[in-house]
């Protein structure tokens, strides 16, 4: 006689499509029955993409009518109706997280693309713009929004034991790198990432407060820029590719939408092509994409298309999707990463920074 902990080990086999983690850790499990000879399961998806909801259960019965002495098998597998705030598995609902008006995601296909230097000046244009901001570093194994932001100083904890972000440039700051030793590794799983991410969204005080420690490892100061009640904009920076930290995100909030950064050759856009297409499989509205290092300027005023030019344009054109425009190559966009001066903070007027101010103003215009 099976019991219904062995119909969830054998549900662990199911990957959520697209993805690495099985759809039992994200809680899309709500009832198993075990009638005679028979098994019927109900899950709950957050997308109201039918695609997903089909595999799923194609998947799961498959793997059921295998276990011994299984005659029937019944999979249900409920959605919202399209267009509707999708209602996650182990959560009661996707909760927006409360005083933050916008949620938005930068997401790349592959690393090294500058995505995290599109968050961190993104962030900081918007702030520039008036914006109440947060920045969010998803990328538990390789965090670098503290660096580019230059927030070294930790998260102090309030009174209700909420976790209190750090800023600096009048943007909040949230990472894992903050609350790790340097050069520690994570060497988490998927689970574990959930987790963090969840806490990063729904423990950390992003609307309240007011009062936060600066960089440069100062605590106890008040950086007087950082917003005291709610935020506009948290941008999230995800890791590289569509792995354990996007899902628990699309799974968690609802977002209002996912900007892709893709440098211009064809081996970038390659893999851009994922990251568009897991937003849409989550039912998050593409924004636009944003083509970073698309030219270099040499001292005598030359232009030079060092990865070539126009993919990001061309492929957001095949995708019928927004181009947000191009961000050039520039020493000062690496140093101040380095040192925790992002472009638009140090030098809003270099093209670079306006490319950047442009591309925050057009998002400000397009979530309102
Ligand atoms: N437009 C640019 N000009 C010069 N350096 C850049 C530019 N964009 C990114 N970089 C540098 O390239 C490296 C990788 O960028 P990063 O934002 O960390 O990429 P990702 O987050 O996609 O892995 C960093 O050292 C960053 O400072
Ligand atoms: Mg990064």
């Amino acid at each position: 006689m099976l019991t219904q902990d062995d119909i969830k080990s054998a549900l662990k086999a199911v990957k959520y499509p697209g993805y690495s983690r099985d759809i039992v850790s994200f809680g899309l499990i709500k009832e198993i029955s075990v009638p005679q000879g028979g098994i019927s399961v109900v899950m709950q998806l957050t997308t109201s993409n039918p695609e997903a909801a089909r595999q799923i259960k194609e998947d799961s019965e498959r793997v059921l009518k295998t276990l011994p002495g299984v005659k029937l098998v019944n999979v249900e597998v409920k959605q919202p109706a399209a267009g509707q705030t999708a209602t996650p598995g182990a959560m009661a609902n996707k909760n927006s997280i409360p005083g933050v008006k916008r949620i938005i995601a930068v997401a790349s296909g592959k690393g090294g693309v500058g995505k995290s230097t599109c968050s961190v000046n993104l962030a900081c244009a918007l702030k520039q713009l008036g914006a109440r901001v947060g920045l969010l570093d998803c990328d538990i194994y390789g965090p670098s929004i503290p660096l580019m932001m230059g927030v070294h100083a930790r998260p102090t904890v309030s009174e209700d034991e909420r976790l209190v972000p750090p800023s600096n440039h009048g943007v909040k700051v949230m990472s894992i790198g903050l609350l790790l030793d340097d050069d520690q590794p994570v060497i988490w799983r998927g689970p574990m990432i959930s987790k963090t991410i969840q806490q990063f969204l729904f423990a950390v005080e992003w609307a309240g407060g007011g009062y936060a420690p600066v960089a440069s490892g100062k605590t106890g100061q008040r950086d007087e820029g950082v917003a005291a009640t709610g935020l506009d904009f948290l941008l999230v920076d995800l890791p590289p590719g569509t792995g354990d930290a996007q899902l628990s995100l699309c799974q968690a909030v609802p977002l209002d939408g996912g900007v892709i950064v893709t440098t211009p050759q064809e081996a970038s856009l390659g893999v851009v092509r994922k990251g568009i297409a897991m937003f849409k499989k989550v039912n998050v509205p593409i924004l636009g994409i944003v083509e970073n290092m698309s030219y270099f300027t040499t001292p005598n005023g030359e232009r030079v298309e060092i990865f070539g030019h126009g993919g990001g344009q061309a492929e957001a054109a095949r995708q019928d999707i927004p181009f947000l425009g191009e961000v050039p190559i520039f020493t000062e966009i690496r140093e101040g990463g380095d040192r925790g001066m992002p472009i638009v903070v140090s030098t809003p007027n270099h093209p670079a920074g306006k490319a950047f101010i442009q591309i925050a103003e057009t998002l400000r215009k397009k979530l309102g």
